[in-house]
């Protein structure tokens, strides 16, 4: 019952500004033109940091930069502009490729496509953008924050790769799709075997309560048609497999003498 009255009280209250100084942190933050990325930015750079908005469109990002730079009062250089497609693996190299030492790098791009759609690398589009792309950025940045923890020896500096997933992930039926192809990769990437099935789901397992308090009600939640259970079934499983990203990265992680790993790498959800 605590819990109940603890999600209450913060979902009635307001969050906390972060007031800890981050003065010469260099931040990278992808889909940081509108929503939590854009507000996520705008937060680092009140606290002092650089700050890169990677984000795909460039008239988007310019002016999501104009925003922050007018509202925090910035001198030019502190937001920058950089422009990377997470559904082209070519964009994500490209881009990889010209960014340096970071101290923070929250993967927050993300969509809940309700249409089925391919890329030009032939991968459904959800799954491209939220897990391969993730998976591929995150895993070509790390020697960028690893170089940086080289560089911040000694002032207790850890850089962070955060990736944002999603409190949906436990509605990600995994058992189900692992069983059509013996490959969720694959499963997602096909149109006929993934979120196409009963025209009504029972999801016993949790419920939107769930999903929000945490509370252990199980519930049956019903979804009316097809393109209802397309979706937040395809997008479940996706920020299910990006907490699947961040343990295979922070695997790659090497440790400091204390035991402790040189980056950090979590999941926001
Ligand atoms: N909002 C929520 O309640 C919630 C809850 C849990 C988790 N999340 C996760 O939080 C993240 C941000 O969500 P949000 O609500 O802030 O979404 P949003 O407002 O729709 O923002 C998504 C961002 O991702 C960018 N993006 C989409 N496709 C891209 C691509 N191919 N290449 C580069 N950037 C791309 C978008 O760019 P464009 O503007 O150009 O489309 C936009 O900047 C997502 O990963 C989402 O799954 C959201």
């Amino acid at each position: 019952m605590s819990a109940i009255f603890q999600k209450a009280y913060t979902f009635f209250s307001s969050l906390p500004i972060p007031r800890t100084r981050i003065d010469g942190w260099r931040i990278l933050v992808t889909g940081a033109n509108t929503g939590l990325g854009f507000e996520a930015a705008k937060h680092f750079a009140r606290q002092g940091a650089s700050v890169i908005l990677a984000c795909r469109s460039r008239d988007k990002a310019l002016n999501a930069k104009a925003q922050i730079d007018a509202l925090l009062g910035l001198s030019p250089g502190i937001v920058r502009v950089s422009i990377v497609d997470m559904e082209s693996f070519d964009s994500i190299k490209n881009f990889a490729s010209s960014v340096g030492p970071l101290d923070g790098i929250v993967l927050n791009a993300g969509i809940a496509s309700g249409v089925w759609n391919v890329t030009g690398d032939g991968w459904e589009r959800t799954l491209q953008v939220n897990v391969l792309g993730t998976a591929l950025l995150g895993r070509l940045l790390l020697p960028r924050a690893l170089e940086r923890r080289k560089g911040a020896a000694g002032t207790g500096v850890v850089p962070t790769i955060s990736i944002v997933s999603s409190q949906m992930y436990q509605f990600a039926e995994f058992e189900r799709y692992i069983k059509i192809e013996g490959n969720i990769v694959k499963a997602l990437n096909d149109e006929n075997s993934f979120g196409m099935g009963d025209r009504y789901v029972m999801a016993p397992r949790s419920c939107f309560c769930g999903s929000f308090c945490n509370y252990p009600i199980r519930s049956t939640m019903l979804i009316k048609s097809k393109s209802d259970l397309m979706t937040p079934r395809r997008y479940s499983m996706t920020k299910l497999l990006t907490i699947y990203i961040a343990r295979e990265l922070a695997a790659l992680v090497p440790k400091a003498s204390d035991g402790n790993p040189i980056v950090i790498v979590n999941c926001v959800s």
